[in-house]
């Protein structure tokens, strides 16, 4: 099994999406001991925006980008919500990860994702909640990841959020707790080897 963790956070040690990325995919090695995990920390290390010269280049040149997102059976993101959307290096990735031909394909009968098959595990971080009606309709970090990730085929797409952070710092090791909770529930131990 290949895992894909991704990191996308600008905030370093400080970040609260990487620790969370860092238990999903360690519950996810524990349930499957001996798959390979690659990670990529597009917040430490941007990749860089696509550029024209790469897009014309499509297709001629093999982008190891493009390929470890096409091999990975499992893909872990944290995701912080920067501006109310996804950061930018974590679109600087998606830019180089949807690709007419590879991940999509346009056909007769419109388009068509090619990158199905996989499960994606998206964590979040939130100084708002998006709970919170005030908000209703600023949230354009959930929607629109689950829209690329259908676009690209991948139906099996889960979020967990840790949000509402900025609120008070008392609540803040509670909202992480919950959100621990949630991956632990999602990726279950598995059971301690028989004596
Ligand atoms: C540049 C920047 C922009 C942010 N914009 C938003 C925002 O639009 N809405 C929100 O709820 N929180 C916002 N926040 C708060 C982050 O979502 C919060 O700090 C969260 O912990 C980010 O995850 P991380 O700690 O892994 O980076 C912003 C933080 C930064 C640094």
């Amino acid at each position: 099994m290949n895992i894909l963790h991704i990191d996308s956070s600008i905030l370093g040690v400080n970040s609260v999406t990487r620790p969370l990325s860092a238990l999903a995919v360690q519950r996810l090695v524990a349930e499957n001991p001996g798959a390979n995990v690659e990670h990529l920390d597009v917040g430490a290390n941007p990749i860089g925006h696509l550029t024209g010269q790469q897009f014309a280049e499509r297709g001629k040149t093999v982008d190891p980008v493009l390929e470890q997102f096409k091999a990975a059976d499992v893909v872990v993101i944290g995701s912080p919500m920067y501006n109310w959307t996804i950061s930018s290096q974590l679109k600087a990735w998606i830019d180089r990860v949807a690709v007419a031909g590879e991940t999509f394909a346009y056909t007769a009968h419109g388009p068509k994702g090619l990158a199905g098959g996989k499960r994606i595990i998206v964590v979040t971080g939130r100084g708002s909640s998006m709970l919170d009606a005030r908000y209703d309709g600023y949230d354009h970090q959930e929607p629109y990841l689950r829209t690329v990730f259908r676009f690209l085929g991948v139906d099996d797409v889960t979020f967990v959020h840790a949000q509402g952070l900025a609120l008070s710092a008392d609540a803040r090791p509670a909202i992480v707790a919950k959100a621990k909770a949630e991956i632990e529930g999602l990726i279950p131990s598995p059971p301690p080897l028989a004596a």
